[in-house]
């Protein structure tokens, strides 16, 4: 837990970038005066806030401060609001973090100390947000979006497999309705716009081993990231902004419309398993019919993709004839890699 001093001192910063997200100019005497302040203690503020979130603050001598960007921060009462009558009965809460190391660590956690079902945990900044294959998620403050939801099912771990890409599912049909219309999947569930990663599914369960267990599902959506922001990404991305120009949702509103889809998929996936999802899924796979390589640690297995299995497993037509295959990742081969299947 921080400390007193520390807690005022997000609070302060928060409030702060809740003036300025407007992106307007606001004198340190409006800001001063409307939060109960020191002009002094503004600016140490603003001062902080740039540093610690990397945020582009102008401070325009004499007139005041400006965010470069416009933000839009997330609300946890406006996400609710914009949540399904279905899905609220869902939800147990909502918390938005200013930062966190993981939201799925944090709801790992919370699982471990009895959580219930339908906890929802956005953050604004992940400082060490998680990605498949142990990689990492780039997750600078304030303009994407990071979501976990902890969802708790009766089953063994095992019985799970095919619950990744029901999610990825739910995902990409949410992005679709909002604009997105080459949205595809890329097996288990990273979500592809022409050929580019778009955003990403991490799912952590534990659990016993005849269940019951539980599960946080972790997504994470490019909205708007910088050349620089996305130095560390190491394939080739792409970013709401740059699909939908000007035509983007807000982020509250995105943020809900992937709550509810998730919700509606992992309170169906438990009554139906799989295999309502599918003929999405089938219809939504980017990369049928193309040669891929399937790397599982040191082994590459290279094969054409026949799309998906009924218990989600990958399926390749390889030299050796058609195998499926439930882990590993997919990455993509020109059509003229002659690498042999192994
Ligand atoms: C991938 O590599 O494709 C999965 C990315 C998952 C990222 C999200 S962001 C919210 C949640 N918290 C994490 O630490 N990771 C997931």
């Amino acid at each position: 837990m921080p400390g007193q001093a520390a807690q005022t001192a997000q609070r302060r910063r928060r409030e702060i970038l809740c003036l300025l997200a407007d992106g307007e100019l606001h004198s340190g005497a409006e800001l001063a005066s409307r939060l109960g302040v020191s002009r002094a203690a503004v600016w140490k503020a603003l001062r902080r806030a740039a540093d610690e979130l990397t945020l582009e603050i102008d401070c325009l001598r004499g007139r005041g401060y400006r965010l470069r960007r416009p933000l839009e921060l997330l609300d946890a009462s406006r996400i609710r609001a914009g949540l399904s009558a279905p899905s609220r009965a869902q939800l147990a809460d909502i918390e938005v973090l200013d930062a966190v190391d993981s939201t799925n660590a944090q709801l790992m956690r919370a699982a471990g100390h009895g959580a219930p079902a339908g906890r929802v945990c956005f953050a604004e900044r992940q400082l060490a947000g998680r990605g498949r294959a142990g990689r990492g998620w780039v997750s600078p403050f304030g303009s994407n979006i990071y979501l976990s939801i902890l969802w708790r099912y009766p089953l063994a771990p095992a019985e799970l497999g095919g619950l990744s890409l029901a999610c990825g599912v739910a995902v990409a049909c949410t992005l679709r309705d909002n604009g997105v219309g080459e949205i595809g999947l890329k097996w288990p569930n990273d979500l592809h716009w022409r050929r580019r990663k778009l955003g990403g599914l991490l799912l952590e369960v534990a659990g016993e081993s005849q269940g019951p267990s539980h599960v946080v599902v972790g997504v994470g959506v490019n909205l708007r990231l910088s050349e620089a922001e996305a130095a560390d990404i190491d394939q080739p991305w792409a970013d709401l902004a740059t699909v939908l120009g000007g035509a983007m949702p807000g982020r509250n509103a995105l943020a809900a419309a992937l709550v509810d889809g998730l919700l509606q998929a992992l309170a169906h996936f438990r009554t139906a398993g799989l295999a309502p999802f599918l003929d999405d899924w089938h219809r939504l796979d980017a990369y049928v019919g193309e040669p891929v390589a399937l790397i599982m640690g040191e082994r590459r297995i290279t094969g054409v993709c026949a799309g998906v299995a009924a218990d989600g497993g990958l399926m390749l037509d390889t030299a050796e004839g058609r195998r499926t295959f439930h882990a590993g990742e997919v990455s993509l081969r020109p059509a003229t890699d002659s690498s042999a299947a192994r």
